[in-house]
């Protein structure tokens, strides 16, 4: 097995903290064995004081560098003495760090190493649709689902339906979104950009509803917000030594998402009167114009955060600068944020005036209906004929002005009647749910890049010269492996951190962040360990590197 790229610090650190943490697990799973064994019995008292013995031993091996708090009432310092309760009460804590860790070997086996093979990308446009449209029928068939939740205002049966009908619109677009890129398909280029916009859309319009609504500006929502769009990711960039901005989707999210919490959350307590809220609306909109419009401003602004916001595609021909990537996939959306946080504005009033119309005589309801129904189709085909059909850099030029149309368009028609509202395909919804996940994982157990920062450009092989089982195999895998990481995220997020307690919050923080900097001080004195003794006068890496040659 051959490795493609020179081992890093954090790869190092990566690798002693999963090793560390394998151990202490597996000292807690047998911890946990005696004791059942033992319970009860008098003659307990030896082998506990063996099991102390045991513990320190560990301390002394490096319990320091441990960074797992874990559920209620935890502190950091005793489990770095590795107090036995608190290992017992937190194996399954442990459990889900081991595992998570080599779900993430396994990312670097399939992209890093050259035990699989890779194939090449071809398209064919019935195939492609043909595998689209296999899986919406098959999702028809097994999940169609009629919802019964009643509305929030007068108790009548389904008027809005937001979650199931978002989760489910999320997935059509994810599955189109992935299969673009695993089969190369071009002509769908600008659909793709409008569906990367509506998840920009339900940024803003689930962000603003969400505080809005609730009020709860608290830093522990927060940071599990923050912890649920860039755990996983950082782990990716570790492990896998790329920039956050190869997975540009994440800090796009990021960043709109900061900026909904902070335009609700600055002087939050007059966010009842509609003047304030409008003020808002208009300060973001010049904020962003101010950014992405004026010439200049935008270096200006990101250039501190080059280090976290640079990418340059090591293999393309033409070198942009390296906050390009930045400028241009943000700038795509930088409008229609705050056109999902009017929506979510002004959603009660139109829900509300939804029920009346309901309530209508018929006649009158029907013609309404039919009328919003052939407005939005005839503005749908203008669309289509005079934007969506332009060549690509064409139309990226108009999309941050226009991708609002198609975004109105779908939500009305999907809105249009009590049923329609009512139906949604759980199968796609319960892949809406995982989006981050999947969008992480293809560049890496899906397809292939191959190195750090390399566009994912190939696909992994397993089965090799047998395409579309391949792609069977690896599709499976995949979606399995990216469900279990949103589970284990979720549950690690339940474990460090507390949303209702800013202390410990702290201090979890503060222990992780001394873990992590002693793991890597260790790694650097590991990686140069060669130069420091002067046996190796060559790197550390090109050391490392040839040892794990095999
Ligand atoms: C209409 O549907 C969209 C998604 O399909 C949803 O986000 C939105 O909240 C719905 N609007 C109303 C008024 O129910
Ligand atoms: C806010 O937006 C992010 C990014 O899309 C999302 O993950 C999160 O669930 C949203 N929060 C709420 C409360 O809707």
């Amino acid at each position: 097995m051959q490795i493609s790229s020179p081992v890093t610090p954090g790869q190092v650190s990566f690798l002693l903290g999963y090793i560390i943490i394998l151990l202490i697990w597996v000292y807690s799973e047998l911890l946990q064995n005696w004791k059942r064994k033992i319970s009860g019995a008098n003659s307990a008292c030896s082998n506990l004081g063996k099991a102390r013995e045991d513990a320190k031993t560990h301390l002394l091996e490096g319990g320091l560098v441990e960074n797992s708090p874990g559920t209620s009432g935890f502190s950091p310092l005793r489990f770095v003495c590795l107090d036995k309760d608190i290992l017992v009460e937190n194996r399954s804590t442990l459990r889900a760090i081991v595992e998570f860790g080599a779900l993430l070997l396994y990312y670097y086996i399939c992209d890093r190493t050259d035990l699989f093979h890779e194939s090449r990308k071809n398209y064919n446009r019935d195939i492609f649709f043909f595998l689209y449209f296999l899986l919406i029928i098959v999702a028809a068939l097994t999940s169609f689902k009629v919802h019964h939740d009643r509305s929030t205002l007068s108790g009548k049966p389904i008027l809005y339906l937001n979650r199931h009908q978002t989760e489910e619109w999320k997935g059509w677009m994810q599955v189109l979104f992935l299969m673009y890129h695993y089969f190369a398909a071009k002509e769908i280029y600008n659909a793709i950009r409008i569906f990367i916009a509506a998840y920009v859309w339900m940024t803003g319009f689930g962000n603003f509803s969400y505080y809005y609504v609730r009020k709860d500006f608290s830093f522990g929502r927060f940071a599990q917000m923050m912890w649920r769009l860039n755990f996983f990711v950082a782990f990716c960039c570790i492990v896998l030594n790329n920039h956050y901005m190869l997975y540009y989707i994440c800090p796009m999210h990021t960043f709109f998402t900061l900026l909904v919490y902070v335009a609700l959350g600055f002087l939050n307590k007059y966010n009842h009167l509609g003047s304030v809220i409008a003020i808002k609306f208009a300060v973001c909109f010049l904020v962003i114009v101010l950014i992405w419009e004026v010439p200049g401003v935008f270096d200006v602004v990101w250039s501190p955060f080059r280090f976290l916001l640079g990418y340059v595609d090591p293999s393309a021909k033409t070198k942009y600068p390296p906050l390009h990537e930045w400028q241009f996939r943000a700038g795509l959306d930088r409008y229609i944020w705050i056109v999902g946080m009017i929506y979510a504005f002004y959603h009660p009033t139109v829900e509300r005036w939804i029920e009346k119309l309901e309530e209508a005589e018929a006649k009158r309801k029907i013609l309404i209906k039919v009328s919003i129904s052939t407005v939005c189709v005839v503005a749908g085909y203008f669309w289509y004929e005079y934007v969506y059909k332009l060549e690509k850099y064409t139309y990226n030029k108009y999309h941050p002005y226009t991708s609002w149309i198609p975004i109105t368009i779908y939500i009305c028609l999907r809105n249009i009647t009590q049923q329609f509202r009512g139906y949604s395909l759980t199968l796609l919804s319960w892949l809406g749910k995982i989006t981050l996940e999947t969008y992480i994982s293809q560049f890496h157990i899906w397809l292939r890049s191959g190195g750090p920062d390399e566009q994912p450009n190939m696909l992994l092989s397993l089965i090799p010269n047998y395409p579309m089982l391949n792609f069977m195999l690896t599709t499976a895998i995949y979606i399995t492996v990216a469900h279990r990481i949103f589970q284990l995220t979720n549950k690690l997020k339940a474990a460090f951190i507390p949303s209702r307690d800013d202390r410990r919050l702290g201090h979890n923080a503060f222990a992780a962040s001394i873990a992590c900097t002693t793991l890597y001080c260790l790694s650097l004195l590991l990686l140069n360990l060669p130069r420091i003794m002067g046996t190796r006068p060559d790197s550390p890496n090109q050391y490392i590197s040839d040892h794990i040659r095999m």
